[in-house]
């Protein structure tokens, strides 16, 4: 501008420039720059178009004192009417009267504006870059058009900074959730690792342990109480391992009857004793270039110790009723949560088959001496079961406050049972309140096993009315309890529940 700003084209400026401090969204901006227009210099009808790509040509993103249909129709193609004009020369286009040729009306504003009423369009600019036009309606009267039309420009390049400061908050918004989502998952990562959650140092020593581990192939035993994850490191351990391709099995000690369990883990030639009709490959055959996880190792008959320690020593079986040996490359993982070398001790476990097995051990302490996990475990917990049942249950930080003092007897897995219980039963924010009594019954440590008494107490009453509630029927009853049929059975057969037949 040539000569010095007036009052009014000071005061628009001005407003302007404080909508650019704001940091609003881009549309928002646009509002409010319009309201200036409309409040300080009487601008009855405006509008900002902005060239889209997708529509190649420019549509109206605000308006000002125009119908939604006034907006709807506002769609204007580069060099098209005046506004596509402006947009492909980069020049302000100043119209004294609306009602010539010139001006193609696409809005259908005209008949809306009064005598007297011109039309001043300006290129909105970033850079050299145009990206749109502001479109503007008034009585100019006595003012000068020149001046009118000079303010209008700088109202222009000043909404090109709105646009501009708009991606940039957007740009930094999307980096900055980017960088969140990073380190979310790296969080995560560094709490769980093939799914063993935990950031106490014993789940970080176990963790790095877990790592070394599965890069040997000696033979790994894992102690902890019952529901600690030693079925979860295992799992972890083979699929960490070279030999992750191939199959990870298995087998149960104390789950299939003595006379079993030597035809399940070396397999039988048909004939080979009543009732075998095929043959049938063993665990270990299956197992062969992979694992075998032989879970509750304390719980190996005797008499079958001897032919495991031949497995160890010379890499290779024999079926049932077959003569022919058979080679086999296995890595042997073994888990209990008894007390091997108390077994040892006792006669009931060989002690040349504990050292073999006990090449590599690893504790897996229980989880109220690592009370710091119980708070990230609740939360992985909470998203899986969320999740699976569709809930969007939390839980009150006085119930995390139980939870952290709470003993756990049952470990991880009672833990897991819990909450997956109050997403199923419960909605919103679970309370102390709603928590099952057995979390008020304070008992000292020194009975542990009262409390686990409790727990199987309630353990066996929740299978009872399962199997109630299902006819009886074991695998309608083990869906609704979350068990595998095999789990359900290993514990009906653990409380000697009696089943009914109908
Ligand atoms: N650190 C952990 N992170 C996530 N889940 C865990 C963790 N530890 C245990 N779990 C979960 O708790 C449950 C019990 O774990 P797991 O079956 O491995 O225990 P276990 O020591 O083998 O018990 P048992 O002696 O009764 O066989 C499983 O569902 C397991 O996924
Ligand atoms: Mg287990």
């Amino acid at each position: 501008m040539h000569k010095e700003l007036n009052l009014r084209e000071l005061t628009i400026i001005n407003e302007v420039g404080k909508i650019l401090s704001r940091g609003y969204e881009f549309t928002k901006s646009l509002e409010e720059v319009l309201k200036v227009l409309y409040s300080f210099w009487d601008v009855r009808h405006s509008y900002v178009a902005l060239y889209r790509r997708e529509l190649k040509a420019l549509k109206i993103l605000k308006a000002f004192g125009l119908t939604e249909e006034e907006v709807e129709r506002g769609i204007f193609r580069k060099g098209e009417g005046i506004v596509g004009k402006v947009y492909r020369d980069g020049v302000p286009v100043f119209l004294p009267d609306i009602r010539t040729n010139a001006y193609l009306n696409k809005t259908g504003l005209r008949e809306r504006i009064k005598q007297g009423e011109s039309f001043a369009a300006v290129p909105i600019k970033i850079g050299g870059e145009i990206i749109g036009v502001l479109a503007v309606f008034k009585d100019f009267g006595e003012e000068s058009v020149e001046r009118s039309v000079e303010l209008l420009m700088i109202i222009g390049t000043m909404i090109g900074m709105l646009y501009k400061l708009d991606e940039k908050i957007n740009q930094e918004r999307e980096e900055w959730e980017e960088e969140k989502r990073l380190l979310t998952k790296a969080l995560s990562e560094k709490y769980s690792v093939e799914g063993i959650v935990g950031k106490s140092p014993a789940v970080r020593k176990l963790l790095e342990l877990v790592e070394k581990v599965a890069q040997t192939d000696a033979n790994v035993l894992i102690t902890g109480e019952s529901g600690t994850g030693k079925s979860l490191v295992a799992k972890a351990i083979h699929f960490m391992s070279k030999r992750k391709e191939k199959p990870f099995i298995t087998i149960n000690c104390s789950a299939i009857p003595e006379t079993l369990l030597e035809a399940e883990l070396f397999g039988y030639e048909k004939g080979s004793f009543t009732g075998a009709y095929t043959s049938k490959k063993g665990k270990f055959e299956l197992a062969n270039g992979g694992t075998i996880f032989l879970d509750e190792i304390g719980d190996m008959p005797l008499s079958l110790q001897p032919k495991i320690l031949r497995v160890i020593q010379d890499k290779e079986i024999e079926r049932l009723g077959s003569e022919k040996t058979i080679k086999v490359d296995v890595r042997i993982i073994s888990a209990t949560n008894k007390n091997l070398s108390d077994l040892v001790a006792h006669g009931q476990f060989r002690e040349d088959l504990y050292y073999r097995l006990n090449v590599l051990p690893i504790h897996i302490p229980p989880l109220r001496e690592r009370k710091e996990d119980i708070p990230v475990l609740v939360d992985y917990f909470l998203e899986i079961f969320n999740q699976r049942y569709n809930k969007k249950v939390r839980l009150h930080p006085k119930v995390i406050e139980i939870f952290i003092e709470y003993a756990w007897y049952g470990n991880v897995r009672e833990l897991e049972n819990i909450i997956e219980r109050l997403v199923i039963l419960k909605d919103g924010l679970v309370r102390d309140t709603d928590l099952p009594p057995y979390f008020f019954v304070h008992l000292h440590d020194s009975e542990p096993k009262k409390v686990l008494q409790v727990i199987e107490n309630t353990e066996r009453e929740e299978i009872l009315k399962a199997l109630e509630k299902t006819g009886y029927v074991k695998s309608k009853a083990a869906r609704l309890l979350g068990y595998t049929l095999r789990q359900l059975d290993y514990r009906i057969k653990k409380y000697s529940i009696p089943l009914k037949r109908y």
